[in-house]
C-alpha cells in the first residue's frame, strides 16, 4: 500500500490533499455503475453528487434527496469504478442540525458503500462539524460559493461573490473550512476573482465548478458535458459531446425499424431446426 493508493488501489484523500498547488485534480459526477466504469481512468475523483436528483430522477431541485438514494447509487459508482477516489454527497437535512446528525449520516454512507469521504454544503457555520467529522475518521470534501441545497434562501441558482461584502464572506468561509480540516473545497459558481483569491489563501485543493481555471481541480455534473441534461445548462458548462441527439435518433431508428417490420433481422432471431417439428415454420 503506498501513500497515494489504498489497498484497493484507488487514490486516497491524502493524496487528493497533497495535490494543493501541484498538477489539476479531475473530477467528474457519478450516480451509476457503467458511467463510473466509463469515467474511472479519467478522473482523480468520482462524485455522487446529490444533484441526481435533478439528473436522475428529474426533480427541480436537490431538496428531496435522501440518504437512501446517495447510499444505493453510491454502491453502484464504487462497482464501477476501481482508481478513482469516490466522495458521496450528505443530502439536505441529513446533516445540518447537528455535528451528531452529520456524524451519523456520513458513518453510515462510508460503511454502507465504502467510499472514502462525503462532501457537504456550507461555510464558516458547518466548521465546527467538519472538525467534528475530521477528527473521527471522517474525511471531509466542503462546498462554498453557489450551493444548490440553499436554493430557497439565496433566491435561486445565482453567482455569488459579486460585491465586496459576499467576497469577504466567501473568503471567510473558505479560511474557516481549511482551519476546520476540510480536504478540499468545491468552488461553485463564483466570480473568478474570488476564487482565483482563495485558491491563493488557503492550504487545501479547491476545486472549481464555474469558479476560475486558476483553481486547483475541476468539477463539472457529466451529464452536461454530454449532453444528456438539457432542462438547464449554466453558463460554467462546456458541452463535449451531444449523446442526447444520438439517444433521440438512436430511438427513432429503432422505432421506424419496428414499425416497418425490418426488426429484428435474420440476425438478431435463434433460427429454424434442422429437424423436428418447427422445421417447417417461418
Ligand atoms: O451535487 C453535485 O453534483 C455537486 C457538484 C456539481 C459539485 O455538488
Amino acid at each position: 500500500m503506498s501513500a497515494t493508493k489504498n489497498k484497493q488501489g484507488r487514490i486516497t484523500v491524502p493524496a487528493l490533499r497533497a495535490r494543493k498547488g501541484g498538477d489539476p485534480i479531475v473530477c467528474l459526477t457519478a450516480y451509476t455503475a457503467p458511467m463510473a466504469q466509463r469515467l474511472d481512468p479519467h478522473c482523480d475523483l468520482l462524485l455522487v453528487g446529490d444533484s441526481l436528483g435533478m439528473v436522475v430522477y428529474g426533480m427541480d431541485s436537490t431538496l428531496a434527496v435522501t440518504v437512501d438514494m446517495m447510499i444505493n447509487h453510491g454502491l453502484a459508482v464504487m462497482r464501477g469504478s476501481k482508481h478513482a477516489c469516490v466522495v458521496i454527497d450528505l443530502p439536505f437535512g441529513s446533516y445540518q442540525e447537528s455535528r451528531e446528525q452529520a456524524f451519523r449520516t456520513a458513518a453510515r454512507i462510508m460503511a454502507e458503500t465504502g467510499c472514502a469521504a462525503v462532501k457537504l454544503e456550507g461555510g464558516a457555520e458547518m466548521a465546527d462539524t467538519i472538525a467534528f467529522l475530521q477528527g473521527r475518521g471522517i474525511p471531509v470534501m466542503a462546498h462554498i460559493g453557489l450551493m444548490p441545497q440553499q436554493v430557497n434562501t439565496m433566491g435561486g441558482f445565482k453567482s455569488q461573490g459579486r460585491d465586496d461584502a459576499a467576497a469577504a464572506r466567501l473568503i471567510e468561509d473558505a479560511r474557516a473550512i481549511a482551519r476546520a480540516g476540510a480536504f478540499a473545497v468545491v468552488i461553485e459558481g463564483t466570480v473568478e476573482a474570488v476564487a482565483h483569491q482563495i485558491t491563493a489563501e488557503i492550504d487545501i485543493p479547491t476545486i472549481g465548478i464555474g469558479a476560475s481555471v486558476a483553481c486547483d481541480g475541476q468539477v463539472l455534473v457529466t451529464e452536461d458535458i454530454l449532453g444528456l441534461f438539457s432542462d438547464f445548462t449554466p453558463k460554467f458548462v462546456k458541452r463535449y459531446a451531444n449523446l442526447g441527439d444520438q439517444i433521440s435518433d438512436a430511438a427513432a431508428t429503432y422505432a421506424a425499424e419496428v414499425r416497418a417490420r425490418q426488426f429484428p433481422g435474420e440476425e438478431h432471431c435463434f433460427g429454424i431446426p434442422k429437424t423436428g417439428p418447427l422445421r417447417a415454420v417461418k
